[in-house]
């Protein structure tokens, strides 16, 4: 696999990151591209964003890019923010994200306006019709947390949740990603009993692929094994 260029995941879906074969903590963009409509997801830090940027450009004209969607304010997806909206120059541009957030990431200096998914019924509909919906997972790690659910590619934008600390990172799990992933859960999800909670929500959905903002993509015969382990996983005050 080529990890230099962007990475088609699914149909219209992109993994837009920076691979650093230095790094054990690695951040993932994604694109999802509908039609002439494009979701940045979690663009990430200002120190990736020349080759998340480059990849963006080789898929889409970012003009086309709409939505910025960012799970919660944390500066490893949400530092290159003004610097992307500098980028795609879309007037139209909003950012998705939950209230709480919003409140946070007003301080990187943004100018478009928000789409809160709190205020919105969790539903985000595009133009084509194809419809995002959002699971609110507070205190996962940050209290404005949620997750992205894309009714049409199956796919779970998922966040910090499922994501890992990797020593030899692969952009696909492999059977032993349960332990990358209890190396990140451990330290920095609050207790088993709010990660169980939000597990019994995602576990209701039918997922084809779980895609986090660290760590590696969770293909689907690997879905049901993964939200079992974290709904077991002791974590946070508790376990440290
Ligand atoms: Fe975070
Ligand atoms: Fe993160």
């Amino acid at each position: 696999m080529n990890y230099d260029e962007a990475v088609q995941i699914a149909d219209g879906v992109y993994w837009v990151g920076f691979y650093d074969s230095h790094a054990n903590f690695h951040c993932n963009p994604y694109l999802i591209v509908d039609h002439d409509e494009a979701i940045l997801i979690e663009p990430g830090s200002v120190p990736h964003f020349p080759i998340v940027a480059r990849k963006v450009i080789s898929v889409i004209d970012p003009k086309k890019i709409s939505y910025i969607l960012l799970s919660h304010q944390d500066p490893d997806l949400a530092g290159s923010l003004p610097v992307f909206e500098d980028l795609i120059n879309n007037p139209e541009l909003k950012i998705v994200t939950s209230e709480r957030a919003s409140f946070l990431i007003s301080f990187y200096g943004i100018r478009s306006p928000y789409y809160l998914v709190d205020k919105n019924d969790l539903k985000l509909k595009l133009k084509s019709g194809r419809e995002l919906t959002f699971i609110l997972t507070p205190y996962l790690h940050s209290p404005a947390a949620f997750v992205t659910y894309d009714t049409k590619s199956r796919i779970l934008f998922s966040g910090d949740l499922f994501g890992a600390f990797s020593d030899s990172w692969e952009l696909y799990a492999k059977d032993s990603y349960n332990n990358d992933m209890k190396k990140f859960h451990v330290p920095y999800m609050p207790s088993n009993d709010v990660l169980a909670s939000a597990m019994k929500n995602i576990e209701k959905l039918d997922i084809e692929m779980i895609a986090p903002q660290h760590g590696s993509i969770i293909k689907k015969d690997l879905v049901k094994s993964s939200i079992g382990f974290l709904k077991d996983l002791k974590c946070g005050v508790p376990a440290i």
